[in-house]
């Protein structure tokens, strides 16, 4: 064997070592999670965890905070009001693709029980919580790490609990049995968020000038995933992200925080910090959405932060039409001055899309972009 080759092989050995290597520390992580992590009391953020320098959360963009555009439901219910609300609507899907619904009609005491039930779920035994846990991203119900477990290099101070929630009778049996009353909260919450979606989305397409009746039957049996995230004090909360900067696939996404603030929205080159407003869920639009409006509608970059001083709960629920449904943007939306901006898409092409790439930033959007 020449020099030259003995050189290589030697080379080609100690990389295979490092990815094992690094393969066996993913894996110690991921089967743990980070709310384990913390419980096991650390003071220094794990290598695992550590950003590179230039997508840390101090760094690139200026960042600040905003109050995002108020969208007053009850306001939408009212025939003489609802021309207005729908313009505060529009000009914030195409200017923020985000908003804040008040007034939605959800009951209280839902919303926050669901917050509630979320913490105590986070705060079962480990043993409890690990039976969930499932590499299938198909499960009904999935409990996990990071962002995309599977791609990701560095790994998001974040543990998850993913349920399927269409249809709700078929799923909910499936769901966590621990804590006692999580199936009960969770389904009466899932259902109350897919009525909301129902409603706003409803508006958008009124909105857009789009006649929706056939999108709104779809999206009435379509797909609705809900994920409970956990994020906990982090010991070097500069270092690190909860979730890093993506884009949503659905249609819209109804976001419940609590009181801690964390969830940051990219508008004109800054990081914006969404002021959590008590009672309100942030809504924001989908690659589905931005589809279907050519364009019009923005689904927008958005990341989250973590503090070193309290954990941070959320709900989010994301809605879209059946996975073998296909997306394109709306006939009343392009004529010769608005061209065809995206080829249609399905769930099929989006997961294979997710296996073949690391799925995050809006990739997935720009790989259905036309010109
Ligand atoms: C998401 C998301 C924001 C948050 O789940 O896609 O952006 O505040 N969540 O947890
Ligand atoms: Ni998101």
């Amino acid at each position: 064997m020449a020099i030259v080759d003995l050189v290589n092989a030697g080379e080609q050995q100690q990389q295979a070592a490092k990815r094992q290597e690094e393969d066996g520390e993913r894996e110690y992580y991921c089967r743990r999670g980070v709310r384990n992590l913390c419980d096991s009391g650390i003071s220094r953020l794990p290598g695992k965890y550590v950003l590179p320098a230039s997508d840390r959360p101090g760094q690139a963009a200026a960042v600040g905070s905003v109050k995002l555009p108020v969208v007053d439901l009850s306001r939408l219910r009212i025939p003489s009001e609802r021309a207005a609300v729908l313009r505060t609507l529009d000009a914030a899907c195409r200017e923020y693709g985000f908003f804040q619904v008040v007034n939605h009609g959800v009951d209280g005491e839902l919303v926050t029980g669901m917050l509630d039930v979320a913490r105590r779920f986070f705060a079962l035994p480990f043993e409890v919580r690990k039976r969930y846990m499932s590499p299938d991203v198909r499960a009904p119900v999935r409990y996990g790490t990071s962002f995309n477990q599977v791609n990701d290099a560095v790994l998001c101070w974040r543990d998850f609990l993913k349920l399927a929630c269409m249809p709700l009778a078929a799923v909910v049996p499936s769901w966590p049995d621990a804590p006692v009353d999580l199936r009960e909260v969770a389904s009466g919450y899932a259902e109350a968020n897919q009525r909301l979606f129902m409603e706003i989305m409803q508006a958008a397409l009124e909105a857009l000038g789009v006649s929706g009746a056939a999108v709104l039957e779809d999206l009435a049996v379509g797909s609705q995933m809900m994920t409970v995230n956990c994020y906990p004090e982090c010991p070097q909360p500069e270092l690190t992200l909860g979730m890093p900067p993506h884009s949503d696939y659905g249609f819209l996404t109804l976001v419940l925080q609590d009181e801690v603030e964390g969830l940051q929205v990219m508008h004109a080159g800054d990081w914006l910090t969404v002021e959590p407003l008590p009672g309100s869920f942030v809504v924001n639009v989908g690659d589905h959405l931005e589809i279907l409006s050519n364009g019009r509608y923005r689904s927008v970059l958005h990341r989250v932060r973590v503090n070193g001083r309290r954990p941070r709960v959320s709900v989010a629920s994301f809605h879209s039409v059946a996975a073998e449904r296909v997306v394109g943007p709306a006939a009343e939306l392009v004529d010769e001055h608005n061209p065809r901006r995206y080829m249609d898409t399905d769930f099929a092409t989006f997961l294979a899309y997710l296996a073949s790439a690391a799925g995050n930033h809006k990739s997935f959007l720009h790989s259905r972009r036309l010109y």
